[in-house]
């Protein structure tokens, strides 16, 4: 048989955001308030908001009706902007752009009987647009954000009764987008709920490390179920559609070649990939009896939801690239969850601003892995370089770092196609900037468009194109021929 030379045809080259960190309008239209609009800018960019959230916090927050402090309440306007944006991704030859639905937008509180139709229809707008530049939409259900209602009445994703509500939600938008949306994603790196809130919408601040792994694996025992049933949802209703898992791909280095550091990174890679092994092979790997047993860990299941996940899983693997890490035996498995960012240093890599070990091999390395694993079609949704970004004297965003950092990380992702890796796509993160999930600032940029806003809000938010956008440009056209 032939070994491939590059990018196969049809490759799904562009760019992804999140409902809640791009599109603004927090509470036009009938939108209801989400969890991602209850967290505030963290003070220091090393402060990562990844939980520690209580429900004094968010009660404060429901009173506070201004975005002044809540900034994925103003993201950058995507709800009144979506024309120019698509259009800028036109120009670019995109043939792909990742968003991701607000669940709140559809369905306010959670748990209404009927969607709201405003809602619904904004999303039709932006499909009909993507259809007129022959963009493929690629649409996360939920990405980091179930509405805050669910957690105030129900602490969100730990009450099981959130299942038929999610899929109330994948239902409606499966039955209306059918045969305009192409790929759905159903949880947005869903292994990051073992950090909780931001994907659970559960509060489980005060508790012993081991309840609030008790909270957060139940919740994602609920978020498994409801991925199936949603997989199952979409095979029914629209045959043509194709659903994937998404993981943040959190690639584990041993800190020397000891055994024992060995087996821990072993371990870390374990856990990382425990959530696609449910998703991709539809059932509990056995490692994770002795994990949760070792935790106190019980998860509670109904009757036939071992069958539900055997019956369902997904169809491809998307997975985030950012960085990888590096563990050795003396950390402990919570030091090595906790600082999901800032584990251990790799002294053959440098680290962007924010800490985050740049290693465009270790791409290579997780699509070699994760083929071999699961023998289902990989799709990179997101990857790319934070950065601050300065507007220089002659008005240009010279970005040359960015595109250094794509050009490697496209490098080895052909590499890796030529090893036999199937590989769907590539939506690079933030293509346009927005504000970042982990510190809501603005200034930690992905984009090659900037946006004129900055952290506390301030800014005419007009777009400008990066020089990395032409850069972008030549790539897709060129099939990734031209680096
Ligand atoms: C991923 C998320 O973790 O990384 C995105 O899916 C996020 O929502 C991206 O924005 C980059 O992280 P950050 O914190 O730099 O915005």
């Amino acid at each position: 048989s032939t070994i491939p030379t590059g990018f196969p045809e049809g490759f799904l080259w562009g760019g992804a955001t999140a409902a809640n960190q791009y599109e603004g309008a927090w509470n036009e239209d009938g939108k209801g308030l989400s969890t991602a609009e209850v967290v505030k800018k963290a003070e220091k960019r090393t402060d990562m908001n990844l939980g520690n959230i209580t429900l004094e916090d968010i009660e404060i927050a429901i009173a506070d009706k201004t975005d002044e402090n809540y900034p994925k309440r103003r993201g950058v306007d995507f709800y009144h902007r979506f024309e120019e944006d698509l259009a800028l991704m036109g120009e670019m030859g995109a043939k792909a752009f990742r968003i991701s639905l607000a669940w709140t937008r559809i369905f306010p509180n959670g748990d209404e009987t009927e969607p709201n139709e405003a809602g619904l229809a904004f999303y039709d707008k932006v499909f009909e647009t993507m259809a007129k530049y022959g963009i493929e939409p690629v649409v996360t259900l939920s990405h980091y954000e179930s509405p805050i209602h669910l957690t105030v009445t129900r602490n969100g994703w730990v009450d099981r009764a959130t299942i038929a509500d999610f899929n109330r939600f994948t239902e409606t938008v499966f039955r209306r987008y059918k045969g305009k949306v192409k790929y759905w994603l159903t949880f947005n790196e869903i292994n990051t709920g073992s950090f909780g809130f931001h994907e659970t919408g559960a509060v489980d601040t005060g508790l012993s490390y081991d309840e609030q792994l008790q909270i957060r694996y139940q919740s994602l025992h609920h978020q498994f179920v409801a991925s199936a049933i949603a997989t199952k949802q979409v095979h029914e209703i629209d045959p043509e559609a194709k659903i994937g898992a998404m993981l943040a791909r959190m690639q584990t280095y041993p800190a020397t070649p000891n055994p024992a550091d060995v087996q821990a990174a072993q371990v870390q890679d374990e856990l990382n990939l425990f959530f696609t092994d449910v998703q991709v092979r539809g059932e509990y790997p056995e490692f994770m009896n002795r994990y949760f047993a070792e935790h106190n860990v019980k998860i509670a299941m109904a009757d036939d939801d071992e069958a539900i996940l055997k019956a369902h899983p997904v169809d491809f693997l998307s997975f985030s690239y950012y960085m990888s890490t590096v563990t050795s035996a003396g950390d402990s498995e919570a030091d090595a969850l906790g600082n999901m960012a800032v584990g251990g240093r790799n002294p053959y890599l440098e680290a962007s601003d924010w800490g985050w070990q740049i290693d465009p091999i270790g791409l290579r390395i997780a699509l070699n892995e994760m083929w071999d694993r699961y023998r289902v079609p990989l799709f990179i949704v997101e990857n790319g370089l934070g950065a601050v970004d300065e507007i220089a004297e002659d008005g240009g965003i010279h970005d040359t770092y960015r595109i250094d950092y794509l050009r490697k990380h496209i490098e080895q992702m052909r590499e890796a196609i030529i090893d036999g890796v199937d590989l769907m796509g590539y939506t690079m993160w933030g293509i346009i900037d927005l504000v970042s999930f982990s510190t809501s600032e603005m200034s930690k940029r992905y984009g090659v468009v900037y946006v004129d806003q900055d952290d506390a809000g301030n800014g005419t938010l007009e777009r400008k194109k990066k020089d990395s956008f032409a850069w972008y440009k030549q790539v897709i056209a060129t099939n990734g021929d031209d680096l």
